[in-house]
């Protein structure tokens, strides 16, 4: 018997789960017979597993087991920790005749449930896969194990004077390689595009243990299908990406950042208009902070921005940032942009300021980039990664909340804030929805509230972190049955028994 339509709703989303779990091939669990196995060839260190001679205590794999928001969880006996591809190889060689579901994990720092178990698979960790192989200061060529932390690598590469491509959040955790398979966008995309422009090559280890070797370090390459496109955002579900060539560009003279607050959402687009005339090749970022995540952050004690008189009558802020050849140069800009934007009859912005120093500088960036862990903090959050049309971040934002009053369920209790931000520049809204607990009641609430909203819009339900096992069964709002259907059969060639990353991505 069904009390509520959202219980009934409810069935439905476990039948389709039920269904996708029917669809994944059946897979073998770990056995001490493996774990013998690749005792051959791996140091004893590189075993963490209940089922060693030596075993671990479960609660040394919960770290593995978990994902970064504690939302998803596994049931993994075993997390292998190899150093070397050829290591990689045989494991992969095994369990592929052994048919056992293989999860490749890098920093754990996912947002969708990509990067631990469904079920008992085995997790192949990347962490003691962290050397750098070559550097190029000519070219700007890095080429660097998948394991690399991505903070490591631009400190690697700072004293050459270069910067890496890519910056996110999560850079003191999360590794190149799982930016790779997650295609990551983060804070940079503006000014130096995505991965599928700045990776050169990439060294996988194939599911039958077959090592492609595609570590190119050329910028110009077009002899036959571009494969190392393939593994760009598979999310580990075609191999495992062991190596990788990237092209780092050199770093500019001077960096800028200001924080401006506006009276309303509507003024955004006009800003970002503006701006990009005012400032042109030298805007590097433009990230926006609606008020309840700007609180958020500072509640949380992620950076310093505005003081209260400044935030006063602020709907959103906006973190704009230039990266140019000269500090002066830059700076008069920005200054004129800032007059230009106060003076006018109609102001677009309340206030703004420019940062006076490299310790202001990062504080503006600690409150953007903050906003991710004080939601954690906040409580627990349902987020939606979503590509949009600029103009309607704010409508879905609001409407997201109406629906939840709708429900009953804005409330202390159940959910606490409803809140927006994200990469205006690229088109990318975090729409993220805090509760004090993941309940049944609250999903259903949202799914597949939100994603017929996004499809309503011709949108995207997944601008940069991926499907993972939190949308796989939601897919077909962002894409034709042809194109699906096509990714199966690309999957099929890789991975014929279906033991990488099982349930992630494709039903
Ligand atoms: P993991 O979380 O370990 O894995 C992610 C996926 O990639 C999984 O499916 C996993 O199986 C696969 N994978 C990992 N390594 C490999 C490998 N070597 N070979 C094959 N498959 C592999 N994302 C953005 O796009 N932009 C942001 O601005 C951003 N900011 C973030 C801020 C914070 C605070 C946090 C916690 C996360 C943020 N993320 C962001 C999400 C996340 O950090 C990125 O997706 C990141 O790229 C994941 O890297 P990772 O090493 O932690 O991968
Ligand atoms: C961000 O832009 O801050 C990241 O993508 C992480 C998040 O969405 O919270
Ligand atoms: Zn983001």
């Amino acid at each position: 018997m069904f009390s509520s339509r959202a219980a009934a709703r409810q069935l439905v989303r476990h039948i389709k789960r039920w269904q996708h779990s029917s669809n994944q091939p059946t897979l073998n669990s770990v056995t001490s017979d493996d774990i013998a196995h690749f005792a051959q060839f791996l140091p004893q260190n590189s075993i963490l597993s209940t089922l060693s001679p030596i075993p671990v205590a479960p609660s040394e794999l919960e770290q593995y087991n978990t994902d970064w928001m504690g939302k998803y969880r596994g049931s993994s006996t075993t997390v292998l920790r190899p150093h070397t591809t050829d290591q990689i190889s045989k494991i992969m060689k095994w369990c592929n005749q052994r048919r056992i579901g293989v999860v490749p994990q890098g920093g754990n720092t996912g947002l969708v449930g990509g990067s631990v178990p469904t079920s008992n698979e085995l997790i192949l960790s990347l962490n003691n896969m962290s050397k750098v192989r070559s550097f190029d200061p000519v070219s700007g060529a890095l080429v660097a194990d998948a394991g690399c932390i991505l903070e490591a690598l631009t400190e690697y590469i700072t004293p050459h004077n270069h910067i890496m491509p890519l910056d996110l959040g999560a850079k003191g955790s999360c590794q190149i390689g799982g930016n790779i398979s997650t295609n990551a966008g983060g804070l940079r995309l503006l000014r130096y595009g995505s991965l599928h422009g700045s990776v050169l090559g990439l060294e996988v280890v194939l599911p039958d243990g077959t090592i492609l070797d595609n570590l190119s370090t050329l910028r110009k390459d077009n002899t036959g299908y571009d494969l190392k496109q393939l593994f760009i955002g598979a999310e580990g579900t075609l191999g495992v990406v062991t190596g990788v060539s990237i092209l780092t560009p050199a770093a500019p003279r001077a960096v800028n950042n200001m924080i401006l607050a506006l009276p309303t959402f509507e003024n955004v687009l006009p800003l970002f208009k503006l701006a990009r005339r005012h400032l042109s090749e030298i805007l590097s970022a433009f990230e926006l902070i609606d008020r309840t995540a700007y609180e958020l952050a500072v509640k949380h004690g992620q950076g310093k921005g505005l003081s209260d008189e400044e935030i006063e009558g602020a709907q959103c802020f906006v973190l704009l940032e230039t990266s140019g050849g000269k500090k002066e140069h830059d700076e008069e800009k920005l200054n004129i942009l800032l007059e230009t934007l106060l003076e006018s009859d109609s102001p677009l912005i309340n206030t703004g300021v420019l940062s006076q120093s490299p310790a202001q500088f990062s504080s503006l960036w600690k409150l953007r980039e903050g906003v991710t862990e004080a939601v954690s903090k906040e409580g627990k959050a349902y987020k939606y990664d979503i590509s949009i049309p600029l103009a309607s971040f704010k409508e879905v934002v609001d409407a997201t909340r109406e629906q939840l009053r709708r429900k009953g369920l804005l409330h202390e209790n159940a959910v606490k804030h409803v809140l927006g931000y994200g990469h205006v520049g690229d088109g990318n809204l975090h729409l993220n929805i805090v509760a004090a607990a993941y309940t049944p009641e609250i999903e259903a609430a949202l799914e597949p509230f939100v994603y017929e909203l996004v499809a309503s819009y011709k949108g995207s339900i997944s601008a940069e972190h991926g499907i993972g096992a939190m949308k796989t069964h939601a897919m077909h709002y962002s894409k034709s049955g042809v194109a699906i259907d096509l990714m199966k059969r690309i999957k099929h060639v890789f991975d014929p028994h279906g033991i990488m990353n099982p349930g992630k991505v494709l039903e």
